[in-house]
């Protein structure tokens, strides 16, 4: 396949987009960009300097503060996918807390921080050959990419497996609390006024719950290979 092609993955929380995405990317030699991790990464930042918490959000202090924030993806050999870095801190591990994960959706809902990152995403994209996953790809950031995907799952699949992750990280929760989450993420994030998640019209439908991942990826790279042909 010689043509770089740009892939767009848009989904719900938990319906296996960063698995998904990091394959293609391992297997084409693409580079792979989880916007998700940035929308957390400015939580964490937001969470760190107390302008956020689930009592209280200072909205127009974190719009202000937004150009201490410096994000970028740093390739690591030994994962074989870029890590994220805040302030040249690699916070991988801080950001994908149930605490960030509660507070995410509303600092996602900041036009001004959308607007920024939105900015960064398309850039990263400059040269094609990129998988990128998260709620707007298809839809605002890549508008024109070849290939778009929109991923699906029931949300009691969703919170099974964000459960049976987060408790081999070892972290404290129930399988009750997991769910609630990621039932309010659904409905914040597909709500909200600045880019809901929507599936693009002309995007592909995959509803994994019943899916293998091998299976999933076969169906996924013949598409690949469809839209590398066009
Ligand atoms: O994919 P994730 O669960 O790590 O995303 C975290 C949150 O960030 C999610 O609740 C919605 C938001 N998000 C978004 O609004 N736009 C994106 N492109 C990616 C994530």
């Amino acid at each position: 396949m010689d043509k770089k092609i740009t892939i767009a993955i848009d989904g719900f929380s938990s319906t296996g987009k960063s698995t998904l995405a990091k394959q293609l990317a391992r297997t084409l030699g693409y580079v792979y960009v989880d916007t998700g991790a940035m929308y957390r990464s400015v939580t964490y930042f937001a969470m760190q300097q107390g302008l956020i918490s689930r009592e209280h959000f200072d909205k127009l202090s974190l719009i202000e503060r937004l150009s201490e924030i410096s994000l970028q993806f740093l390739f690591n050999p030994n994962l074989g996918y870029a890590e994220i870095y805040l302030n040249e801190v690699n916070v991988e591990a801080e950001i994908r807390t149930l605490d960030v994960s509660n507070l995410v959706s509303r600092v996602a809902e900041v036009s001004e921080v959308r607007a920024r990152l939105v900015e960064q995403q398309k850039h990263m994209g400059d040269h094609k050959a990129i998988v990128m996953d998260g709620r707007d790809i298809g839809t605002v950031v890549f508008p024109d990419a070849e290939l778009k995907l929109f991923m699906t799952a029931s949300p009691e699949t969703r919170a099974q497996r964000r459960f049976e992750e987060l408790t081999a990280k070892g972290q404290q929760v129930t399988y009750d609390e997991v769910l609630k989450n990621v039932q309010e993420r659904d409905y914040i994030d597909s709500h909200r006024e600045d880019s809901p998640l929507v599936k693009a019209d002309d995007a592909i439908e995959i509803d994994n719950s019943h899916l293998t991942i091998e299976e999933q990826f076969e169906k996924v790279m013949l598409l690949v290979q469809e839209a590398a042909q066009l």
